[in-house]
């Protein structure tokens, strides 16, 4: 930057992840898989294709495993530094946890639990060129409830609010913020909202209160806010579309292939009608499947005799012998579902706290 700042990135991923549970009891929320590769890692390939190379990565109970995941960063061509919010008191308390490290830089927050569906250079391109105090990235969505939602004037944004219950437009905030140093003001003194959290969505709004400019640029491609079960799968459906099929693993001559599929090194499919997009990770076994649209396999699974479609099966898990058409399921590490099951047949389930089995017959 000409005046001797550099932009930094802020990845949040810190957090409770509640809803995610049973999940979230043993893992962070941001390395959940989906196409086989945490959450997290996708933010930090955008941040590093915007052009970004500081980055803090904000972290809570969850630390080592995320320091385990990302290490020093230097995968992602990143330099990358772990900051610790002492409790899960909201997105503007985890900025502010990051005051040290920013300085006096503009910096690009980007919740370690979004997915982007493409590049943000060209946002963050925008705030480099305008400089406003604040740069929101928006997308319309059907339902805003559970999103902060803004209304706007042209580039500019002049209201915003954090899960209204009567939306004042359609348009829900990305996770992913731009800031400049006016946004120290605005979150000194920040009090928390009805429900305990210190809100980014306060901060910006205390912006425009003060009378600083804070704009905006629309999000075409998808984006999912990997917040519940259901949306885990919903970004597992955008990461695997943006797959090209590559077969590196053994199928045998009796497998079908169709569309985009990847079958990493040191997977063997045997006898297995494969239906992309789909992914099958290194050390997996499938025999006598079907497998596909919208299925993510992790390393060392083990499937057997199981039609499966729009699922996410974490790695080492085992699903063998079932006589259902599995659809819209998760499956967790070493989790194992093993048959034979019949229709009328006895099973014996030991499932953790929040897990679900759930019938698609008979309506919702
Ligand atoms: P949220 O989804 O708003 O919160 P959460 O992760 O605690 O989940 P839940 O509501 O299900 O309990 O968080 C969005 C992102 O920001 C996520 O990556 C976690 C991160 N985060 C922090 O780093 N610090 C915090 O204090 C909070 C609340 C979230």
């Amino acid at each position: 930057m000409s005046d001797g700042r550099s932009l930094k990135g802020l990845v949040l991923s810190g957090g409770q992840g509640t809803r995610l549970r049973p999940f979230t009891y043993c893992h962070a929320k941001q390395l959940l898989p989906v196409a086989n590769r945490p959450v997290l890692f996708y933010a930090l390939e955008q941040l590093a294709e915007a052009g970004i190379r500081e980055v803090g990565i904000v972290v809570g109970h969850t630390a080592p495993e995320i320091r385990q995941a990302v290490g020093d960063g230097s995968a992602f061509g990143l330099s990358v530094t772990y900051l610790h919010q002492e409790a899960p008191l909201g997105l503007a308390h985890a900025v502010q946890s990051a005051r040290p490290f920013l300085g006096e830089d503009p910096f690009v927050v980007f919740l370690g639990d979004n997915l982007v569906g493409t590049s943000i250079r060209p946002h963050v391109e925008a705030f480099l060129r305008r400089r406003p105090a604040c740069q929101l990235l928006l997308r319309e969505v059907a339902d805003p409830r559970s999103f902060g939602v803004a209304v706007v004037d042209g580039r500019r944004v002049v209201q915003v609010m954090e899960k209204p219950a009567v939306p004042p437009s359609d348009l829900a905030i990305v996770g992913v913020y731009m800031f400049d140093v006016p946004v120290w003001r605005a979150l000194d003194g920040l009090r928390p909202s009805a429900r305990g959290e210190y809100e980014l969505t306060d901060a910006v709004q205390r912006l425009i209160d003060m009378g600083y400019l804070v704009e905006h640029c629309r999000l075409e491609s998808p984006w999912v806010d990997v917040g519940s079960l259901e949306s885990i799968l919903e970004a597992n459906r955008v990461a695997l579309e943006r797959l090209s099929g590559r077969i590196e693993g053994a199928l045998d001559a009796a497998c079908e292939v169709e569309g985009p599929v990847v079958v990493e090194a040191g997977a063997r499919i045997e006898r297995s009608r494969l239906t992309g997009p789909l992914i099958i990770g290194s050390g997996a076994l499938v025999r006598d499947c079907e497998l596909g649209p919208y299925v993510a396999i992790g390393r060392d699974c083990r499937l057997e005799s199981v039609r499966l479609r729009d699922s996410v099966v974490m790695e080492g898990a085992v699903l063998e012998r079932i006589v259902w058409p599995l659809e819209g399921c998760l499956i967790g590490q070493q989790a194992a579902i093993s048959g034979p099951f019949t229709d009328g047949g006895r099973f014996s389930l030991a499932l953790a706290d929040h897990s679900r089995i759930r019938s698609l017959d008979g309506g919702p």
